[in-house]
C-alpha cells in the first residue's frame, strides 16, 4: 500500500481529526486503515453531500475488514450485509422517508449486532442512532480532494481516533 500524504490538522479540539485525501483511492486507504481497526459492534456515520466519497470510503473500509467481493451498485436496499473478518452491515439512510423506518426495518439488529456498521447519510436518522459512534463528515473541496473530519463519541471512538492519528503521523514521516 503506497504513502499517504494527508495534511493532518490537529484542530484546536484534540478530539477530532482532519484528514485531507487527493484522490478516491487516497479515500479507499483511509477506509482500509479504519477497517483494519474496527471490533465488533463499531458504529461509524457517514455524513456529506451528494458524491462526496460516503461510499468509496466504504469500499475501504470493506477491504479492511477483508471483504474481497466488492459490489456497492446503486440498489434500493438500505442494507447490505458482507462477511469478512467481520461482519460489514453497510446501511444507507438516502431512500428513508421517516425517521420510524430505522425501527420498522429491524436496523437495531445491525446497529447494536456484533458486526460493523458503515451509515451512510447517518444525518437522516441522528436522533435514532447510537449514541457513541465515530462520526466522520466529509466536505468537497475541489473535483479530487475531500476533507474527512472524524469527530468520536465515547471511549471506543476516541481509541480508535488516537490510532488513526498514530498512523497519520508515522505516515507524514514516511513509515509507511
Ligand atoms: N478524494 C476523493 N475521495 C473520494 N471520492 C473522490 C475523491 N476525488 C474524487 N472522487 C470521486 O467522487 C465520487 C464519490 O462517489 P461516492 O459514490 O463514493 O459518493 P457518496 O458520498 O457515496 O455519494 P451518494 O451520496 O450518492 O451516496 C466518485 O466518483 C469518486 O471518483
Ligand atoms: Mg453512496
Amino acid at each position: 500500500m503506497g504513502a499517504l500524504y494527508y495534511k493532518m490538522k490537529l484542530s484546536r479540539s484534540v478530539n477530532c481529526l482532519e484528514l485531507i485525501s487527493h484522490s478516491p483511492e487516497q479515500t479507499q486507504r483511509l477506509g482500509v486503515r479504519i477497517g483494519e481497526l474496527a471490533l465488533p459492534g463499531d458504529i461509524l456515520l457517514l455524513v456529506g453531500a451528494l458524491g462526496t466519497g460516503k461510499t468509496c470510503l466504504t469500499q475501504g473500509i470493506a477491504w479492511g475488514l477483508g471483504i474481497e467481493e466488492y459490489a456497492f451498485s446503486p440498489s434500493f436496499v438500505i442494507v447490505r450485509e458482507h462477511h469478512g473478518r467481520l461482519p460489514l452491515y453497510h446501511i444507507d439512510l438516502y431512500r428513508l422517508d421517516h425517521i420510524e423506518e430505522i425501527v420498522e426495518l429491524g436496523l437495531d439488529d445491525y446497529l447494536y449486532g456484533n458486526g460493523v456498521c458503515v451509515v451512510e447519510w447517518a444525518e437522516k436518522g441522528l436522533s435514532v442512532l447510537p449514541i457513541e459512534h465515530l462520526m466522520i463528515e466529509i466536505s468537497y473541496l475541489s473535483d479530487t480532494e475531500r476533507s474527512f473530519q472524524l469527530k468520536p463519541t465515547g471511549k471506543r471512538y476516541l481509541e480508535i481516533l488516537a490510532q488513526l492519528k498514530r498512523l497519520s503521523l508515522d505516515s507524514q514521516k514516511g513509515l509507511k
